[in-house]
């Protein structure tokens, strides 16, 4: 695991926008995996300035996103979908049929998207968020290391996390389809995005901690090429 220290989350951005794009000049076909979140938008917002100076084009790059709320349509503001649409997908010459979020609201064989990532030759570049309580993905604590994509329950403290994004904790779904602990972990590179103080504790495990479903995200202690990017704040738990 290579650790990159950085000042902020801006910084993490403009770190994370780099690697990214040294990924797609060396293979401009290649498979993204993107994360959703407030800590990647940074991230996002340098890719889309790189693309307007002309830095970097994402014609041919192609794109499955780790996660998509139970029930929501694409067309919901509060959708990821519509969140990495607007956020990315909009204003970079990515063609939208070249980008896969997984169906919120066709979920009779979530495990397909397995199959379809397979088939585009697998995710050579995974984005991922932590969680407060160590999810990756929405792969709470508990999961199974050997998941593939599925149906998954939120936790009430991810719920009232995510709760700022919508107008009642009532409105928050209680289900996701997620990408697998076994999904991310068949990626060929990680890079991984931690940054605030409420991060902290969730580093400190993922850098240090026991593997241990408890905290889902210390399986990525045993991949063999993963860049954590941590602000001070995320950081100040480590040893
Ligand atoms: P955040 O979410 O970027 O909004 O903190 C990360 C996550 O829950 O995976």
């Amino acid at each position: 695991m290579k650790i990159i220290k950085v000042k902020n989350n801006e910084e993490a951005g403009v770190v994370a926008a780099q690697i990214i794009e040294q990924k797609i000049q060396t293979n401009p076909q290649c498979v993204l995996g993107l994360a959703t979140g407030s800590t990647p938008i940074s991230t996002y917002q340098h890719l889309i300035k790189d693309y307007q100076n002309q830095k970097v084009s994402f014609k041919d790059v192609i794109t499955y996103n780790l996660d998509e709320y139970q029930g929501l349509l694409g067309t919901h503001p509060e959708s990821y979908r519509y969140f990495m649409n607007g956020k990315l997908f909009n204003h970079i010459d990515i063609k939208i049929e070249n980008t896969h979020v997984p169906s919120g609201t066709d979920t009779k064989n979530p495990a397909v998207y397995d199959e379809l990532i397979q088939q585009a030759g697998g995710i050579d570049l995974q984005l991922l968020g932590i969680g407060v309580n160590g999810h990756i993905g929405f792969n709470e604590p508990g999961t199974s290391f050997d998941s593939l994509t599925s149906v998954v329950d939120l936790t009430p403290s991810t719920i009232q996390m995510n709760a700022r994004f919508f107008a009642s904790v009532d409105l928050v779904p209680t289900k996701a389809v997620s990408m697998g602990l076994k999904t991310i972990m068949q990626s060929k590179q990680i890079l991984l995005l931690a940054t605030g103080a409420n991060k902290a504790e969730a580093v400190a495990h993922l850098v240090n901690g026991e593997v241990s479903p408890a905290w889902p995200c210390t399986i990525l202690q045993t991949h063999p090429d993963v860049i954590v990017i941590i602000d001070q704040e995320a950081g100040s738990m480590l040893k």
